[in-house]
């Protein structure tokens, strides 16, 4: 991931992007709408699925142009718009560092900023990107809508099976991961081919990232998560990498854990398999999106985009509690 968020050529086109976005979350008609969503803009955050969308477009042979910028901004939007509606949705208090629009304004401010920000990004794909970029974008918000919807119905099953979380990490996460790559593709006019191509390789990537930072709210030490582990386990979310690892936690399932069943519960996956099947069955991800991704003439890209996957799953696996064999 420091590949591609430092390379040179990504950092300059996201320093355009950054524009682009400050300017399209600080566009309502109500100064209060126009601070919350650039609060939660200017609190920080990765800016993963825009570098993509730039890295795409230079992987192509198409240095990023305005559309392509404008559209990296939409989806950037469109996922600290999809943050702002899951805080609310999670109860959270803290996102980026900052607390959340729900804890700071109450659910009802933070309900309508999250849709001024889903519907910003989508105002400008149509005007100021192309219509086809606005279709992907909107299809894409319709996915994230329907995964977030089937985390809910999930919720304290202990039922849960792995295609049905899939299912739902592969809409609320991956489909805006696979949309980063394919606007880029679309503005670039690739062929379909190498549009399904990137849009394959982003999904594939997408679900990688979402099972790992699933992984790491059950591994990763309380300082490092800036929360307390376990969070999912608290909330009812019984994500892929516990389904994963096999464990017997039907006594602690189905029903909200008390503070202790929770270290409980996280005592037994830790102990269990869970790390390496998680990290094994991503390796198996990172493959197929590898495979996904079409000829790159340009050498840097060709080496970002190759390299992204793997380097992002070792580095999890380095930082979960139990180290890879
Ligand atoms: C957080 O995404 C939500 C998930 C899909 C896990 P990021 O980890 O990319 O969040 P920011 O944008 O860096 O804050
Ligand atoms: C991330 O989901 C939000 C979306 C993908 C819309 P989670 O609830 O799993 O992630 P965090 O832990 O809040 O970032
Ligand atoms: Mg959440
Ligand atoms: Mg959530």
């Amino acid at each position: 991931m420091d590949q591609l968020l430092s390379s040179p050529a990504i950092v300059q086109g996201l320093r355009k992007v950054e524009a682009r976005i400050r300017r399209l979350s600080g566009s309502s008609a109500l100064p209060a709408i126009s601070a919350g969503a650039g609060r939660i803009v200017a609190a920080g955050g990765k800016r993963l699925r825009p570098a993509l969308t730039l890295a795409t477009s230079l992987a192509l042979g198409k240095t990023p142009d305005r559309r392509v910028i404008t559209a990296a901004a939409c989806v950037e939007l469109i996922h600290a718009g999809s943050l702002v509606h899951d805080d609310l949705m999670d109860r959270a208090t803290e996102r980026r560092g900052a607390r959340t629009l729900n804890a700071e304004l109450g659910d009802g401010k933070a309900l309508v900023i999250g849709d001024f920000m889903l519907a910003r990004a989508g105002l400008a794909a149509i005007t100021a990107v192309s219509r086809p970029v606005a279709e992907v974008l909107a299809a894409t918000v319709v996915e994230l809508a329907e995964g977030q919807y089937l985390e809910t119905t999930d919720l304290f099953d202990p039922a849960r099976t792995r295609e049905s979380a899939i299912r739902s990490i592969t809409g609320k996460t991956a489909a805006l991961f696979r949309a980063g790559c394919l606007v880029a593709a679309v503005c670039a006019h690739a062929s379909p081919e190498d549009r399904a191509r990137m849009a394959a390789y982003g999904e594939r990537f997408g679900l990688v990232f979402q099972i790992l930072d699933d992984l790491l709210d059950l591994t990763a030490p309380a300082e490092r998560l800036g929360k307390p582990a376990g969070n999912d386990l608290r909330q009812g979310v019984y994500s892929l990498p516990l389904l994963l690892s096999g464990t017997d936690l039907g006594d602690l399932l189905g029903r909200p854990m008390s503070d202790e069943e929770v270290e409980e519960a996280l005592r037994r996956l830790r102990a269990s398999r869970m790390v390496d099947d998680t990290i094994e069955y991503c390796r198996g991800l990172a493959s197929d999106a590898l495979a996904a991704l079409p000829v790159i003439h340009d050498q840097e890209m060709a080496g970002i985009l190759y390299g992204l996957p793997t380097a992002y799953i070792d580095h999890v696996a380095r930082i979960s509690l139990i180290t890879p064999r």
